[in-house]
């Protein structure tokens, strides 16, 4: 397969709707004057990784915010789970983004709270009235999925960056979301933690069959983890296809991406 503009992905890659949990089709946004997002169209199929390439400031953090609902697109259609969100109400919309987990650059963690806390604390504001065995099985679970159990009564404060990073995505999993939205997961990580991240991500994929974004500046963690590939560039979604796809096309601009 040659790598195609994603104005075609849609036409090209039809699923049956339930295989698809996002679809974009022309969202538009802009910040005053500053155009981010010009026509970007995109799916995201079941049990799938995709992956986001593109420049610095080319829109891929707002992109995920949008779908996570912390932006609101100016225009175009935005289906979540087979749901188009502009006719949901504001109860609809909780409901829908209750199942989309995000991993944060920071890891968003509260190093006032213990480890455990930190985990306990998303289960108690998502369930009011979860038992003590429960939330104790589900924290524990959390951090046997990500190898932290040792460091269950410890501070974030004391944990390294690879470290902070797979507990805020313990955070995020003990909610069970369908879909994983990964903002750069691996960067300011050494080569090697950065790959434990990206077997995480692996993981978490197989173990709970989440759907995910992966937005990444890491080749590597690319290769690892992604299904599909696609490359933004001027607000639209210029190139498509597996790693091996575009780390053979015949763009330059698209081959840097793989240097
Ligand atoms: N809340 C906001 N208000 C105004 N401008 C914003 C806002 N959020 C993002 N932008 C602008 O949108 C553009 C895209 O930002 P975004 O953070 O999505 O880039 P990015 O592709 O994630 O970059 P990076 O790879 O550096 O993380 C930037 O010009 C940024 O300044
Ligand atoms: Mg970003």
């Amino acid at each position: 397969m040659t790598p195609s503009s994603t104005s075609a992905i849609i036409e090209t890659d039809l699923r049956p709707d339930n295989l698809i949990v996002i679809k974009m089709a022309h969202i538009k946004k802009s910040f005053g004057g500053n155009k981010v997002l010009e026509d970007i169209n995109l799916l995201l199929n079941k049990g799938e990784n995709l992956v986001i390439l593109g420049k610095s400031g080319t829109g891929k953090s707002v992109l995920i915010k949008c779908i996570a609902g912390l932006d609101v697109p100016d225009s175009g259609q935005l289906d979540i789970l087979g749901k188009d969100i502009s006719k949901l109400n504001e109860k609809e919309l909780t409901g829908i983004h209750k199942k989309i987990g995000f991993l944060f650059q920071s890891g968003a963690l509260y190093d006032s709270m213990t480890v455990r806390e930190n985990l306990e604390f998303p289960l108690k504001r998502q369930q009011d009235s979860i038992s003590k065995e429960k939330l104790e099985s589900m924290v524990k679970e959390a951090l046997l999925d990500v190898g932290l159990i040792e460091t269950i009564d410890l501070s974030p404060s004391e944990l390294s960056g690879g470290m902070r990073k797979r507990l805020g995505l313990a955070r995020t999993l003990i909610l069970r979301p369908e879909i994983m939205l990964y903002d750069e997961p691996t960067t300011g990580l050494d080569p090697i933690t950065s790959k434990e991240i990206s077997n995480l991500i692996l993981t978490v994929q197989k173990k709970y069959n989440t759907s995910s974004i992966i937005i990444t500046h890491d080749i590597n963690c690319t290769r690892l983890t992604a299904d599909r590939i696609i490359v933004i560039k001027d607000g639209i979604c210029a190139a498509e296809g597996t790693y091996s796809d575009l780390k053979n096309s015949e763009d330059e601009w698209i081959k840097s991406f793989f240097e």
